[in-house]
């Protein structure tokens, strides 16, 4: 071949490889790069923004410095279509920096402001035409660059920021249940991302992106590993391991934590007691802390599930749940770090409500635990229920600093592939009114009005190529991000917000899917678990519907337990009739719910045994109701997937497909629970089903001898 026609063949080449990377870039998409894909944005902002960013300048040397210069020059070029120069001029059309750093923001004079808004928070201000992103520290700068990608991306207008944000709560911590052999517990993608046996040598790429993402939404913290705690994690062998993750993460703004298995002293210390006021264990505790903190300077403290489901804990000696988390709290704070101590508490006596244990194990140390200690409690008092009142505790422990724990992770709502947008749920419970003091003390703002605050959710992350199993649950994890930030920030701004950063911009596409989100959890609710049923679940596997289950050893481990229908009717008398726990809340709150007439219908069978016959708000009888809610969530799945089909070449194929997929599998596992459950509980109402509720294709023994196949 001629020079000639090799420069000419090469070209076409590149031509070909150019079309090809840009049809591919459309058609192909895995989920790998999550909301921050930084897809070319559409012509109607496209020349708007390319006007007004013309150049970006980062003013300022760290490693966070290098990760916004990254961020900023891949995804203004990816969102604009074109390379936008990178530089540090003062110049620019984006200046990044803090007051120390940048020239123009010193002479701004916002050091007062932006010290005000604290450590992570930032400033992005219009001045002169030009978008100014500051803060007083690298990782405030990190957040307010991901602030302003979140403009970009949502289409927002530059002319006229005005934005001050800071977070409203302190610890926003991701808590990973991965074990040391990289399965995790209730992971429904794939397995860990941590690879210990290539660990510290070898540092897989993804770690970056990981806590790229997390940063993006505002998350500081991660937990790597399961509450059910090996000790070998507080080896020297394995610190080395999270030390080189802990690196990976500290430009990001995020540390590391670990779950710290109580009776390590004994496990891997060789002494012969883990009792937290014996001498040798203080020390032991003391010296495991000095040592990590010398590997790790910013490590985040630790976490402990203690006395709970077969976990060692300070009960075991004898000793209160205030005197474990003291000693370990000890050990930490003469580095600044904090002890995470759950309040998942339920092992007690036969005959007692699961419901009121958590409250009655640790509402006595009220005022006792250490200033670094944090109480973790999950959102409702049983067990992250598809549906649960809040936690008695929030509001119960008024000198004790509380934090939520969530799920993400979907371990009873349809594993990784139910569709279930979770920021409703989240709403719901953070809304709550404790009455803690009087009127108006939400959730939240108990939880924000702490020395320390916090929230915490156990991941729905693994190795799978889009994270989350099912691309629509990685706006849970955003979800989570977002809310840990904010607690007040409506559903449907996340919903929207989520699905144009990570799906669509086509206006008509982001209305259905932010509809279908957000109706999706009163969904699942209805086919699962409605008017306040509960843990209806095959204890083995949680996933689907075993209501008639009742032979594991501890009565609270059966589904029967939590229901329980008989000819009368259905639900737990949580009431002064029944295990009063509901007096665990705050007068007015206990009121309501001990009301058969005012408690809300969705709690209904969570307080109360109601008569089968019991007129409902719906002038439907509590029968007729039930099965009509269970229909109401099969035909919402139904729904869901016609409307999903319209969606076909607004989203590119593969996540459209995938998502169809998984859709297919929810209207069956619906369809299941809703003829499993109401064949089951027909055979105490003994009514038939009500005219609109489709008949069940098999018999209950089918659904019962089938039931541990999930
Ligand atoms: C649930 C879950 C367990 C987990 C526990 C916990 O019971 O099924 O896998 O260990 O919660 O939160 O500690």
């Amino acid at each position: 071949m001629s020079h000639k026609k090799a420069h000419k063949a090469q070209k076409y080449g590149f031509v070909l490889f150019v079309l090809f990377c840009a049809i591919t870039s459309v058609k192909a998409d895995d989920g790998y790069r999550l909301w921050l894909r930084y897809e070319r944005l559409p012509a109607r902002s496209l020349n708007l923004y390319r006007e007004r960013i013309r150049t970006v300048s980062v003013q300022g040397t760290s490693p966070t410095f290098d990760a916004i210069r990254r961020e900023l020059s891949v995804g203004c070029a990816g969102l604009l279509g074109m390379p936008i120069p990178v530089g540090d001029r003062d110049d620019a059309s984006v200046i990044v920096g803090l007051p120390q750093t940048s020239p123009l923001i010193r002479k701004l004079r916002w050091e007062a402001e932006l010290k005000s808004l604290g450590p992570d928070g930032y400033r992005i201000r219009t001045v002169r035409g030009v978008v100014v992103i500051a803060s007083s520290t690298d990782i405030g700068a990190l957040y307010g660059t991901f602030h302003f990608f979140r403009l970009l991306q949502t289409e927002q207008p530059l002319d006229n920021l005005q934005l001050d944000q800071a977070p409203r709560l302190n610890f926003r911590v991701l808590n990973h249940w991965d074990n040391l052999d990289g399965s995790i517990e209730r992971g429904y993608a794939g397995n860990s991302l941590w690879n210990w046996s290539e660990l510290p040598e070898r540092i897989d790429p993804r770690l970056t992106d990981y806590a790229r993402a997390n940063a993006s939404i505002g998350i500081n913290g991660s937990v790597l590993n399961n509450v059910n705690a090996n000790a070998q994690i507080l080896t020297p062998e394995y610190l080395d391991k999270v030390a080189a993750i802990a690196n990976v993460f500290r430009p990001y703004g995020i540390r590391v934590y670990l779950a710290a298995r109580f009776s390590a002293p004994m496990d891997i210390g060789k002494l012969p007691t883990a009792d937290p006021l014996d001498p040798s264990v203080v020390a032991w505790w003391k010296a495991k802390a000095d040592e990590i903190y010398k590997l790790i300077p910013d490590f985040g403290g630790f976490i402990v599930k203690a006395n709970s489901e077969g976990q060692p804990g300070p009960r075991t000696y004898n000793r209160t749940h205030a005197d474990g988390a003291n000693m370990l709290a000890a050990a930490v704070a003469p580095h600044h770090g904090i002890v995470f101590w759950r309040a998942f508490v339920y092992d007690m006596k036969p005959g007692y409500d699961r419901a009121g244990a958590a409250y009655e194990n640790l509402k006595p140390f009220d005022g006792k635990f250490a200033r670094n200690v944090l109480l973790q409690v999950k959102n409702g008092p049983i067990d992250f229920q598809p549906r649960e009142p809040f936690h008695p505790l929030f509001g119960g422990m008024p000198q004790t600093q509380v934090i939520p724990e969530l799920q993400i992770t979907q371990e009873y709502l349809g594993f990784s592939n139910h569709f279930v947008f979770l920021a409703s749920m989240w709403r719901e419970f953070l809304d709550s009114d404790t009455y803690a003091a009087g009127r108006g003390s939400t959730v939240a703002k108990v939880v924000e009005h702490q020395r320390l605050t916090g929230i915490a959710g156990v991941a729905n992350t693994g190795s799978d190529r889009n994270w989350t199993g099912h691309h629509m649950l990685q706006a849970n994890w955003y979800a989570f991000g977002r809310l840990a930030w904010d607690p007040d920030t409506p559903s449907q701004q996340l919903a929207t917000e989520w699905t144009k950063l990570t799906l669509t911009h086509d206006p008509k596409a982001v209305a259905t899917i932010v509809r279908m989100m957000l109706e999706s959890h009163e969904a699942v609710v209805n086919y699962m678990t409605p008017l306040g049923l509960h843990h209806l679940f095959w204890g083995g596997h949680h996933y689907g519907p075993a209501p008639w289950w009742d032979t594991e050893k501890r009565d609270d481990w059966n589904p029967v337990y939590y229901h329980k229908a008989d000819a009368f009717g259905i639900g737990f008398d949580r009431t002064r009739t029944g295990s009063n726990t509901v007096s665990q809340y705050h007068p007015p709150v206990r009121r309501v719910f001990s009301d058969l007439q005012r408690c809300p219908e969705k709690f209904m069978l969570w307080f109360h045994h109601v008569s089968w016959d019991r007129k409902m708000k719906s002038g439907r009888t509590l029968w007729d109701e039930l099965a009509w809610h269970y229909q109401h969530g099969v035909d919402w799945v139904r729904a869901t997937r016609a409307g999903w089909g319209e969606l076909k070449g607004v989203i590119d194929e593969e996540r459209y497909s995938a998502i169809e997929r998984k859709l297919e599998i929810q209207e069956r596992d619906a369809v299941w629970w809703r003829d499993a459950c109401l064949l089951y509980f027909q055979t105490f109402a003994k009514r038939p089903l009500p005219a609109g509720v489709e008949k069940p294709a098999h018999a209950l023994a089918d659904y019962k001898a089938k039931a541990l196949d999930w």
